[in-house]
């Protein structure tokens, strides 16, 4: 396809996902015939200057097609609200090679000052889980249904919820971060992300603990790390953890029996 053509094609899939609630969807076998011929000659290193090869190339092939979405995330101005309040937007962060991804609701006070997600109280605590699940920060990615900080009166203290048009505005966004990591597992958290990503109202009650599907992907719901914040109590630690135990088992990742016990 000629770099004509090409822009054709790319402008087109931006007006269907304009106007659609998903992500325009091509198949593997078409991308991947589109791939050899053009995006690698314009988006890839040539294979040969990889001396790493093909698995590296893979790798870095996911953090090259994240740069595109983080530059117009960057000047997006879809809420018009949100675009003169914020002090940047808050993209994700983590390995774009990921098994595992989180899925938060939006940027706090915290996380708009420093332009990564889950930095602040709520963040040192998701990182802290994480960490039990002897995962680092940059093994997983992280990322927000929102790219924003919901705005709030200025004078005043503390975030606010991000709402459904908000969400739904900003959400193809999340969609092709998905689309682009293609983790093995979702983790959402608190039911605002999961509305966000879902479109879904439910309780935490209801729905986290189980496994629900994504996309084909796994889901797994559990409490946000700011509501563990709100009620310490050891019990709802041990839900969070019992959720990321089920993780830890569909990633085939080997559990310690002192990881089994946490919180008990
Ligand atoms: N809460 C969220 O949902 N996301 C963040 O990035 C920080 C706090
Ligand atoms: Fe754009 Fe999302 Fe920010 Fe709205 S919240 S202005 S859709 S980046």
């Amino acid at each position: 396809m000629t770099q004509p053509a090409l822009d054709l094609v790319i402008a087109a899939l931006e007006k269907i996902r304009e106007s659609s609630d998903s992500a325009p969807r091509a198949s593997r076998t078409i991308l991947g015939r589109l791939r050899p011929a053009d995006f690698v000659a314009v988006s890839l290193p040539a294979a040969s200057a990889s001396p790493s090869g093909p698995r590296l190339q893979g790798a870095s092939n996911k953090a090259q097609l994240l740069e595109p979405i983080r530059e117009r995330v960057c000047a997006c101005k879809k809420c018009a609200h949100l675009a003169s309040s914020r002090t940047q937007t808050v993209f994700g962060v983590g390995n774009p090679d990921a098994d595992l991804m989180f899925i938060g609701e939006a940027p706090g006070v915290d996380e708009d000052q420093q332009g990564e997600p889950f930095v602040g109280r709520a963040g040192q605590l998701l990182t802290k889980i994480i960490k039990a699940m002897n995962f680092g920060r940059e093994d997983v990615y992280i990322a927000n249904v929102l790219k924003c900080r919901p705005d709030t009166p200025s004078g005043t203290f503390g975030n606010r919820a991000p709402t459904s048009i908000e969400m739904q505005t900003c959400r193809p966004y999340l969609v092709e971060q998905i689309e682009i990591i293609q983790p093995k597992v979702l983790v959402a958290l608190g039911a605002v992300a999961v509305e966000g990503l879902l479109g879904m109202r439910g309780t935490m009650r209801e729905l986290r603990g189980r496994w629900h599907v994504y996309n084909g992907v796994p889901l797994m719901i559990t409490y946000h790390p700011a509501y563990l914040l709100r009620n310490q109590a050891p019990s709802e630690k041990r839900k969070v953890w019992e959720d990321m135990l089920q993780v830890l088992e569909r990633l085939d990742r080997p559990i310690t029996e002192r990881q089994r016990n946490y919180f008990l």
